[in-house]
């Protein structure tokens, strides 16, 4: 009997986690040949995934995303189910009816805002969303949400400080305003963001979510800048200080259904990342579930991973929630340093990492 099968003779019930099947609400695929590389990973631990729209050029309308999911499903492992739910990137010239048509689609499930010039692929964004009255209008009249990438684009305002300016110059007077509006503020990475989506009043205002990363839930700044500068940790909004993933953290296992899984998983390839300008993104699609299984075990909330992985983002979205599961073991395992995508690397987040949880595939 060799080493392996001794560990499974003698593996307890507390060392399976089986769940419902999680369903990941904030991805980037890209296109081509890396669409292909990455899709599979994602497609092995998820149910469904809201696919982003900032392609180059992005996906700005409903026949643009129409062709997009088309080349998502062609991407998809024979036999294998797989759902791509898409999103249209708003533009100061979104108009109501391009509204109407994606709420018409029955695959696209909302619209994402990103302000010009916050994050990668982000130049077509939104410069003022006094422009957008008329697409948001029609949001709010459809139930369409507008997920947000939370930061002010304005230059002067530090960086490690605009997600929380967003809230005060963007976010809540876009509430107000629009006060049937549904939001999801996408990969919260502050004390701030998690207190306001925690508090928010959604009687008076419409319904709000928040996604999680399993980079801020696992990493603070130190990981990205202590002992020499750490590209593959670079992501937008960039990692803050150890007070603010506390506080992720408690919202991830507060058992709140305003708060769900977006891996955010970001594919660039190595030397885009190790780069005197290195872009920003982390990829995490092939050991999500993994990581957010790490955390969650650390925090001793396994119990709550199953409601944030596989319920409360079916539920904002109103999808029904998955019926087939997915098993994680405890079994020490360690991450690949490197991917191979086509010709090129990707670095997964935590390369050379030991996890303690994987993934059990049928
Ligand atoms: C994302 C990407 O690479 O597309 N990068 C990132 O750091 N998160 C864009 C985004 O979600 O901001
Ligand atoms: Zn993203």
């Amino acid at each position: 009997m060799d080493l392996q099968q001794t560990k499974m003779q003698t593996k307890s019930q507390n060392d399976f986690l089986k769940i419902i099947r999680p369903d990941d609400w904030h991805l980037h695929v890209r296109d081509g040949a890396v669409l292909a590389a990455v899709l599979p990973h994602t497609a092995r631990q998820f149910s469904r995934a809201l696919v982003m729209p900032n392609l180059k050029p992005p996906i700005t309308t409903t026949a643009l995303a129409l062709a997009y999911r088309q080349r998502i499903l062609a991407a998809i492992p024979f036999g294998r189910a797989f759902e791509p739910l898409m999103t249209l990137y708003l533009t100061n010239d979104t108009s109501a009816d391009e509204i109407a048509r994606a709420q018409d689609s029955g695959v696209i499930v909302g619209i994402k805002l990103y302000p010009a010039g916050a994050t990668t692929n982000s130049d077509a964004g939104v410069t003022d969303l006094r422009q957008c009255a008329a697409a948001l209008e029609m949001m709010q009249k459809l139930g369409l949400p507008l997920l947000v990438h939370g930061e002010s684009a304005d230059p002067a305002v530090d960086i490690f400080d605009r997600e929380k300016v967003f809230i005060d110059t963007v976010l809540a007077p876009l509430r107000s305003d629009y006060p049937a509006l549904k939001v999801v503020f996408e990969h919260i990475t502050t004390k701030e963001a998690a207190e306001y989506v925690a508090q928010a009043d959604t009687v008076r205002t419409g319904a709000i979510g928040a996604t999680i990363t399993p980079q801020h839930l696992l990493f603070n700044r130190n990981a990205m800048l202590a002992g020499g500068i750490r590209p593959h940790y670079y992501c937008l909004p960039v990692l803050k200080r150890e007070t603010h993933r506390q506080a992720l953290l408690a919202a991830a296992v507060s058992g709140s259904p305003r708060f769900f899984l977006g891996t955010d998983s970001a594919p660039h390839t190595k030397q885009a990342k190790e780069n005197a300008c290195g872009c920003a993104g982390c990829y995490t699609a092939s050991h999500a579930m993994e990581l957010y299984a790490q955390v969650f075990d650390e925090a001793h909330a396994l119990d709550k991973l199953e409601g944030f992985a596989s319920f409360y983002g079916a539920d904002f979205y109103q999808r029904p929630r998955n019926t087939d599961t997915l098993t994680l073991t405890r079994q020490d395992w360690q991450v690949p340093a490197e991917l191979r995508v086509e010709s090129e690397v990707i670095v997964p987040l935590g390369a050379n990492d030991t996890l303690r949880w994987q993934c059990v595939y049928a």
